[in-house]
């Protein structure tokens, strides 16, 4: 990028406070969720970790009861900490699965784990007996789910569609929600796919396919673990836990579907979609497809619209999309992508662009929403990170706290982490000078006074 753009947006009076604050909390990758019981049922891209949220809630939170949200819940990291610390959780997560992820987690907290054990056993003889007698499985292979390649080969799709009838016949209720989550969590491990960052085929990724798996081992691997989880917890500690509701519902419907009032909220926790065009929708299409969550085309498009940033697919070919809100320093970076190699059209600036505005557009919906539902005296930690756009160094911490000052929150931003890997835009490096500039991770911090 021009060095003008880049020291405009930097040169802005924003209070870096490292040394102090967030910079002491728990490293924030969700990696480290594998490790921690409860959060490591299931994996979800781009997070940060049950620690980074125990820190923020111990930091921020006043004494007694209180409510803490996280208006882009993921699978719902956040509000188990939440409700665990005794306080009551509110979550929006629009992804069907990770909502369905998310909600079986808060409700399995409550289960002992004799009962999960108990329905381990009932799965495992169910399917010894199934495929004893070869039987004939009643489920079908979901409609409309196209894949390059066949996503399970076929003696691992006959135990698929054997678990699948197992589900079924559970109904609904709990039991089915832990089986589809057990099924969810591992399906990818099995397939002749996996995410290299992004879903692609097994032999794309220099992979072999998978030609045989013992799923009834997989899942029973799964809900042991599960099990195990649940065994941890004092039974007398449930007393004082808080409630929680996840929300299969965009944040940006949260005032006008009356589910949080004006003022309500003590302390939001949150990591919004990044501006790296990950693409939380098609990367989970196996899971929308296989557990029956969203099984069209108009679905996916549906939940592509109501993304925060929508994506660089669904926006690039639109005409020039404006701002919705006056920043010079924010105006003349769009500017410098926009004009960034206009003879790729879509594939230049100008595609980029679009995608770059819209993400910042529903930024400045967001922050206002902050802003709004906040008490008094309340705090927002957003963890984002900056990205290169088109050669463009885009610090998305800085956007968000200027937008933040403007709604009259005292802003801090936090280093986390002064590496971050990974970046599916491409032409995504940039140098300043000589040295490459680095992409990183921060917690803005907002207070509302
Ligand atoms: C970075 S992830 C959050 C992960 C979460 N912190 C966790 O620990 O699981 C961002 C999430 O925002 C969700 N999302 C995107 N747009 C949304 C919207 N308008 N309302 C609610 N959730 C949305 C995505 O589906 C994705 O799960």
């Amino acid at each position: 990028m021009s060095s003008e753009g880049m020291t405009r947006l930097s040169g802005t009076q924003l209070h870096l406070s490292l040394g102090e604050g967030l910079n002491e909390l728990s490293t924030t990758a969700f990696s480290e969720n594998r490790e921690e019981p409860f959060h490591r049922w299931v994996n979800w891209i781009a997070g940060f970790s049950a620690a980074f949220v125990r820190d923020c809630i111990n930091r921020y939170m006043p004494p007694g009861r209180g409510l803490i949200i996280d208006p882009f819940a993921g699978v719902g990291t956040t509000l188990i900490e939440a409700v665990m610390a005794g306080h009551n959780a509110i979550g929006f997560e629009i992804n069907p699965f990770a909502t369905l992820a998310g909600r079986t987690k808060l409700a399995a907290l409550h289960l002992s784990s004799g009962v999960v054990e108990e329905l381990s056993q009932q799965f495992s003889q169910w399917m010894v007996k199934a495929i004893e007698e070869d039987r004939e499985p009643q489920s079908t292979e979901p409609k409309g789910f196209r894949s390059r390649i066949p996503f399970f080969s076929p003696p691992i799709l006959y135990q698929v569609l054997l678990l699948m009838d197992f589900i079924d016949d559970l109904g609904d209720g709990l039991p089915s929600d832990l089986m589809r989550l057990a099924f969810g969590a591992t399906m990818v491990s099995f397939s002749n796919y996996s995410y290299e960052p992004s879903l692609g085929t097994r032999p794309g990724a220099g992979k072999p396919l998978i030609e045989e798996a013992d799923v009834t081992s997989i899942i029973v691997n799964k809900l042991s673990a599960i099990a195990r989880d649940l065994r941890r917890i004092d039974p007398v500690s449930r007393n004082k836990w808080g409630r929680s509701t996840l929300y299969r519902e965009s944040f940006f419907n949260c005032l006008s579907k009356n589910i949080l009032g004006s003022s309500s909220v003590d302390l939001i926790v949150t990591s919004p979609p990044y501006l790296n065009n990950y693409h939380y929708v098609r990367n989970t299409r196996p899971h929308l497809y296989w557990l029956g969550l969203a099984a069209s085309r108009r679905e996916q498009r549906k939940l592509e619209r109501e993304s925060y940033g929508r994506f660089w697919q669904t926006v690039r070919n639109d005409r020039p999309i404006a701002l919705d809100f006056d920043l010079s320093e924010v105006s003349s970076l769009v500017a410098e992508i926009r004009n960034k190699r206009t003879h790729k059209g879509q594939y230049g600036g100008p595609g980029w662009a679009n995608y770059a505005v819209c993400y910042l557009n529903d930024s400045w919906r967001f922050i206002q929403l902050v802003n709004d539902v906040l008490k008094p005296g309340g705090t927002a930690v957003v963890v984002v990170g900056n990205h290169i756009i088109q050669g463009v160094n885009v610090e998305v911490d800085r956007i968000l706290s200027l937008l933040g000052k403007r709604q009259g929150l005292q802003c801090d931003i936090n280093l986390l982490r002064d590496k971050r890997v990974g970046n599916s835009i491409t032409n995504s490096t940039v140098r300043r000078g000589r040295t490459k500039v680095n992409l990183y991770e921060a917690a803005v911090e907002m207070k509302k006074v």
